[in-house]
């Protein structure tokens, strides 16, 4: 079982390095699937979500190298013969978003088994609006044993109109109507960046697509695509918690490799609270805190709203803000596991329904902690990077999920952390 141990106290000072955003990467190793030629990827990250996709899309007889190291952070996936567009729970179990071959096996091959995701630990992750869009453009779509069967001849375009707005929900009918027969408008879309990146990569690939980005996304179906090159976007969740963690240890730590354009949000509230954020270059950002901070309430929203995936981090920042910081979640259920952990370092946090109340500053020590899903995890070790003493943290293979060798990142900017155990060990 993978262990950190951090001692907290040191300011983080220096330069440190974003990867590839995760959720870029998954829904454009998917798209992958859409043509017969070879897509090659740059700026992958190397996180044990992009090891689950490699090995689902082999599943399907996909061919995936994925080179790290000196490789740039590369993959190249050539989908030429698809023997088995079947996603087995097995691999589907340890990640949610498989549900991203949905759209694009059905549009490639017609057809598609894809085990229920289930829900994870910040809620129940329902798929239903996938599903909707998908019969909206004439697929037959069946549920026995667990699975998902989806059947067409050829997808056909259609007007969809999301009924909530969801990133992969988005992305997933994007890939299906790149390939169907006719124009698709899909409304109440999602805007996130990583909507645009997996925009940019079909583009590239041939598809006709306008207004990725905005709510409203129109598409004119071709009979086919063609391979491409494409980089991924850096991580803007990534970069946000490393924003955070220069803050949180008062120190002065340049942000490198990033996009500020995606983080405006997340800089707003904390320059609001007292922490120093400035660009100083299109992919740098510097972070300083010298003063003490002071509460600023959040309320998650989609984006451009304040990132979801930021929350848990945030949450962390405002322990050591003076007075009470409201933090409202309205994407997930679910998404407080990380409370009841940095209450056990000494915050005082209580929770009433999707509101947390944040009473600070206080000082947090350390605790033998156990981390519960990918952001709450983060948010853990920012509390044990200003925590007094020796903090433990217990399966942080959630972390691995979507930050690349994190600790060798935060050591080499001051902080005074170690694993136990190995980077991709059995998660159990
Ligand atoms: C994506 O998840 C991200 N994952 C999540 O990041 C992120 O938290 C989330 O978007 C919100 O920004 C990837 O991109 C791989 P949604 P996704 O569909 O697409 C409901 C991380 O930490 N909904 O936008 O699964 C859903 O229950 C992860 O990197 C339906 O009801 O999220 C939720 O309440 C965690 N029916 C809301 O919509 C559906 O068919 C938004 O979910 C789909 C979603």
């Amino acid at each position: 079982m993978d262990k950190f141990v951090i001692r907290g106290g040191n300011p983080l000072v220096g330069t440190i390095r974003v990867s590839g955003a995760k959720n870029s990467a998954l829904p454009c190793m998917a798209a992958a699937l859409l043509t017969e030629e070879e897509v090659i990827l740059e700026n992958i990250p190397q996180v044990r979500d992009i090891e689950t996709e490699r090995k689902l899309l082999e599943s399907m007889g996909a061919a995936v190298q994925l080179g790290y190291g000196r490789a740039q952070h590369r993959t190249t996936i050539c989908c030429k013969t698809l023997s088995d567009p079947i996603a087995k729970y097995e691999i589907v179990k340890t990640m949610r978003a498989s549900s991203l071959v949905l759209g694009p096996l059905v549009a490639r091959v017609g057809m598609a088994r894809v085990a229920l995701p289930g829900g994870c630990a910040i809620g129940g992750r329902p798929i239903d609006l996938h599903i909707k869009g998908l019969e909206k453009m004439g697929a037959t779509i069946t549920q026995e044993h667990g699975y998902l069967e989806a059947r067409t001849e050829r997808l056909k375009g259609a007007h969809i109109v999301f009924d909530k707005i969801t990133v992969t929900g988005t992305e997933d009918l994007l890939m299906a109507a790149v390939l169907a027969d006719g124009e698709t408008v899909m409304e109440n879309c999602a805007c996130e960046p990583e909507v645009s990146d997996t925009a940019a990569l079909l583009t590239a690939m041939g598809a006709k697509i306008e207004g990725a980005g905005t709510s409203t996304i129109r598409v004119q179906g071709v009979t086919r695509l063609h391979g491409a090159r494409h980089r991924i976007n850096p991580d803007r969740i990534e970069a946000g918690t490393f924003l955070i963690a220069g803050a949180i240890t008062g120190g002065d730590l340049i942000v490198d490799n990033c996009n500020p354009e995606h983080l405006g949000a997340l800089i707003d509230k904390m320059t609001e609270m007292g922490v120093h954020v400035e660009t100083l270059a299109p992919d740098q950002l510097r972070v300083r805190a010298d003063a003490q901070l002071k509460a600023v309430d959040i309320s998650t929203e989609e984006y451009p709203g304040f990132p979801t995936d930021m929350q848990a981090q945030f949450m962390a920042l405002a322990t050591q803000a003076d007075g009470v910081t409201q933090v409202k979640e309205n994407i997930f259920e679910n998404r407080f596991m990380h409370v009841q952990e940095l209450v056990r370092m000494g915050a005082n946090i209580k929770v009433d329904g999707r509101v947390a109340t944040v009473r600070g500053a206080t000082p947090l020590s350390s605790a033998a902690v156990m981390c519960s899903d990918l952001r709450a995890s983060a948010s853990l070790v920012l509390a044990a990077l200003v925590a007094d003493g020796e903090t433990i943290l217990d399966r942080v293979y959630h972390m691995d999920r979507g930050y690349e060798r994190i600790e060798e990142k935060l050591r080499g900017v001051g902080a005074q952390i170690r694993r136990l155990g190995n980077v991709f060990g059995s998660a159990q």
